[in-house]
């Protein structure tokens, strides 16, 4: 476990499409690590998320919780602890409203983004096992952030 660096606009591993990750691998040290160091980092950097080319690792996990009186976004409800790994986020409806987003990638900017209002969010957590979950409002937000994150989309 190691709180490790975050890399920034410009870097290729945030503007590259990261790759799938081997469910039967879900459970090997690798990635657990991979795991325990996004939470880490997360946590560290009072982020509300993190996703893992984020800190140089090319494969499609995130990480996002919001804690009460997270510094960042004191304003956002809190979510729980989540893993996912090859996550799919899917559009409920059309409905669209404009967040206010920061990044760790991104520092001292902050802007709006439109983002759908209500998804559904699936993939596996680290034990491996699948799950799928709809998420609505700011924490919608938050997911979509992160998976984009995953196809090197940064939201500015
Ligand atoms: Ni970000």
């Amino acid at each position: 476990m190691a709180v490790r660096e975050i890399i920034e606009i410009g870097h290729p591993m945030l503007a590259a499409r990261a790759q799938e990750v081997d469910v039967a691998a879900i459970a090997t040290p690798q990635v657990q690590t991979w795991v325990d160091d996004l939470i880490d980092t997360m946590r560290a950097a009072n982020g509300a998320g993190i996703a893992a080319n984020q800190i140089a690792i090319p494969y499609r996990l995130f990480t996002v919780e919001v804690r009460a009186g997270n510094p960042r976004y004191p304003y956002k409800p809190q979510i729980p602890l989540t893993v996912l790994i090859n996550p799919v986020v899917k559009f409920l409806s059309d409905a669209t409203f404009e967040n206010y987003e920061g990044c760790l990638s991104v520092p001292s900017l902050r802007g709006a983004v439109t983002r759908h209002l209500e998804i559904s969010v699936a993939g596996f957590d680290r034990d491996g096992a699948h799950q799928s979950f709809e998420v609505r409002g700011y924490s919608a937000a938050t997911f979509q952030h992160e998976y984009d994150h995953l196809d090197g989309t940064l939201f500015p």
